[in-house]
């Protein structure tokens, strides 16, 4: 039953992974008694004999046979810590208090304590991985594992998620089928469009590249952050065929006197495309999965455009610089402007914050931050929004089908960039929290992302909401406040301590009028945030106007925005956003009979 499930699906995630579309379980009969998850507040389980174990305390501010015992400066911190229910109804409130602060120095105070308090959350050098769930070199070295925040569940456990639950989890299909499958579509409360969709989906993919050809638990995404390997590939032999190596450009095709990526003919890197589309038709990109959207292949032609508009400015600043020092200078740029980008406007909009978000290294010279990150399994997990996904694509007076639109080699070229922007940016996207929500011709996405989990014993959902200083639900009801929903978890489940992370994170209550509950937010930004500000050139060595070409490339990054991403390589300026128009959201909101959210 389940071979003639996979079938057609395993054809498509073969295509996109390499990967043998194969699962394996592990059981055993010895009890461990880390398995109970006994030690509290980031202590470390340590396995004496059989049935005796020892926490390891040091530095929590926990001390006691499980860290249970909060040391007297905890008690402190932890009486003057508001709850983050209590902060982000503070931070989406209050318009005339954020409009006094906006333009303070309160503004400064305020987002370096975002992005310390945040970022501290992941540790620097890394932890564990799916091999490893204790510090060891091999994990730390070995750059080809995703990362974990909390080590496996053992091996040897009495149930799938340590003792918790029931022996048998609920079959994958069932609760995709029965909870995360979409009825009808559930627009974003916040007015998220196509474009924020694809953005996400473009920007994540140069560091989510999962590996199953090395093994479940891998990635060929060896840059571990914002590298631009989604546009110049992620080693430097597919870098070279990409290159023009003229003037740092990237290679490129002229279609009606138009900027678009090469063909994989005139730029010979693999693309993985369904067998028998000819190589005239295969666009090069960086990232080799990105023929599988017209979305990501505009945001790949988008960023083309402007890595070249870049490079002209580069050369006419120093013309005595080679293709070489062109080229790097503009990556580092393209990098600046992404992480400019990402904050300001795609975090921005994602928090639903009133303080202005700022993208400004400095913040943090005087801290502690420590540069450098390393991408986890978590948050590849907890980035698989596909929710967003509509039914259909409106473009341009058409409506474009998945089967149209997947694949589709001339939907990009056909519209051109200013039709497309301005379409996704009029389309809204779906809400991803919340459940029912995922189109059918991704379910299998999310079926693949359970079976995953399992396979690599990912804790249960309220481990993680401890590790991010979030209370674990206590009942089903408390989680979500959808009945329907919570019967069938109480049902599948048994145990809210047995609850898995991915049906967690996308089955939890939203916040009102949000388009996420509160563990997406709470778990999701210190990934991001700690991703984008532990970026090297970030650091104070590289944070100068030298490393971006002087002054001339350094204002580019510093007043990067998506409007002029996209404006200043096209002829005419079309609507771009992350949210659709006012009057459109009224509009669908109308149409799917909703209230109009309590944010207004
Ligand atoms: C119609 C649109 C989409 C299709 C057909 C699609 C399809 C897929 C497929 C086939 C995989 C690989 C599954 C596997 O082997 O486990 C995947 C992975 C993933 N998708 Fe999507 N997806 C779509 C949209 C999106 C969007 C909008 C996002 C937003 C962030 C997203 C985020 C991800 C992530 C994070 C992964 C894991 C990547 C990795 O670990 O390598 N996808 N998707
Ligand atoms: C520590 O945790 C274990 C396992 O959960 C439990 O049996 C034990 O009673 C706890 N000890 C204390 C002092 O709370
Ligand atoms: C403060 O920032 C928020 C978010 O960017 C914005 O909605 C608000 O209008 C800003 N207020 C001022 C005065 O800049
Ligand atoms: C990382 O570990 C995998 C699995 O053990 C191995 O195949 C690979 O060669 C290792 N990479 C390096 C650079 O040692
Ligand atoms: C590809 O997209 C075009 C619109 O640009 C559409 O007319 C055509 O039917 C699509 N091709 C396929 C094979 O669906």
């Amino acid at each position: 039953m389940r071979a003639s499930f996979l079938g057609p699906v395993c054809a498509l995630i073969l295509l996109l992974r390499e990967s043998d579309c194969q699962g394996d379980d592990v059981t055993s009969r010895t009890v461990n008694p880390c398995c109970h998850f006994p030690c509290q507040h980031w202590g470390v389980c340590v396995r004496y004999t059989e049935d005796k174990y020892e926490c390891d305390c040091t530095r929590t501010g926990y001390y006691g046979e499980n860290c249970t015992v909060p040391e007297f400066w905890t008690r402190v911190k932890h009486f003057l810590r508001p709850p983050p229910d209590v902060l982000h109804y503070i931070l989406t409130h209050f318009h005339w208090l954020w409009d006094v602060i906006n333009s303070t120095f309160l503004r400064d105070v305020l987002m370096r304590l975002v992005l310390t308090v945040r970022s501290n959350l992941i540790p620097t050098p890394p932890t564990f991985n799916s091999k490893y769930g204790y510090l060891s070199w091999e994990s730390y070295y070995n750059l080809s594992y995703y990362t974990r925040i909390l080590p496996p569940v053992p091996e040897d456990c009495p149930t799938p998620l340590g003792v918790k639950g029931k022996t048998k989890l609920p079959a994958a299909e069932l609760l995709v089928e029965k909870l995360l499958k979409r009825k009808t579509f559930r627009p974003d409360p916040q007015g998220s469009n196509l474009m924020f969709a694809f953005f996400a989906q473009h920007f994540t993919h140069q560091f989510f590249k999962t590996y199953n050809r090395m093994g479940v638990g891998f990635t060929k995404a060896l840059g571990h952050g914002v590298d631009a390997g989604h546009i110049y590939g992620d080693n430097l032999e597919r870098q070279l065929s990409l290159r023009l190596l003229k003037d740092g450009k990237l290679k490129y095709q002229l279609i009606n006197g138009e900027m678009y990526p090469p063909t994989v003919a005139d730029a010979p890197v693999k693309m993985s495309y369904p067998p028998g589309i000819p190589v005239e038709d295969q666009m090069a990109i960086g990232q080799e999965v990105f023929g599988l959207l017209p979305g990501l292949g505009l945001y790949a032609t988008l960023w083309l455009r402007e890595h070249n508009r870049v490079c002209d400015i580069l050369k006419a600043e120093h013309p005595a610089w080679d293709d070489e020092q062109l080229f790097q200078t503009a990556r580092f740029i393209i990098i600046g402007e992404t992480i400019r980008i990402v904050i300001e406007e795609y975090v921005q909009h994602l928090s639903g914050y009133l303080l202005q978000l700022k993208f400004d290294p400095t913040l943090l010279f005087n801290s502690h931050f420590q540069y450098g990150n390393r991408i986890s399994l978590e948050f590849s997990q907890l980035y698989h929004w596909h929710p967003l996904m509509p039914d259909s694509f409106h473009i341009s007076g058409d409506e474009l089908s998945y089967q149209q639109f997947l694949f589709n080699t001339s939907v990009v070229t056909r519209y051109g960039v200013e039709k497309l922007v301005e379409a996704f940016s009029r389309q809204v996207a779906g809400q991803v929290g919340g459940g029912h929500n995922i189109n059918a011709v991704v379910t299998h996405v999310a079926l693949r992302t359970i079976e995953e989990s399992r396979q690599l014993r990912v804790q249960p959902f309220n481990e993680y909401r401890k590790r991010f200083n979030l209370k674990p639900y206590e009942s089903f009801t408390q989680f979500a406040d959808n009945k329907e929903i919570a019967d069938t978890l109480e049902e599948f489940y048994g145990d809210i301590d047995a609850l898995e992370f991915y049906p967690g994170l996308m089955l939890e209550k939203t916040r009102p009028g949000a388009i996420f509950g509160e563990s997406m937010v709470e778990m999701g930004a210190p990934f991001s945030l700690k991703g984008l500000l532990g970026n090297p050139i970030c650091s104070p060595e590289y944070w100068k106007p030298s490393t971006f070409g002087g002054k001339v490339g350094f204002d580019i990054v510093n007043s990067a925005t998506l409007k002029k991403l996209v404006c200043l390589n096209t002829r005419t300026c079309p609507y771009v956003a992350f949210r659709v128009p006012p009057e459109e959201k009224q509009r669908q909101e109308k149409s799917d009979g909703n209230m109009p959210s309590d944010e207004l």
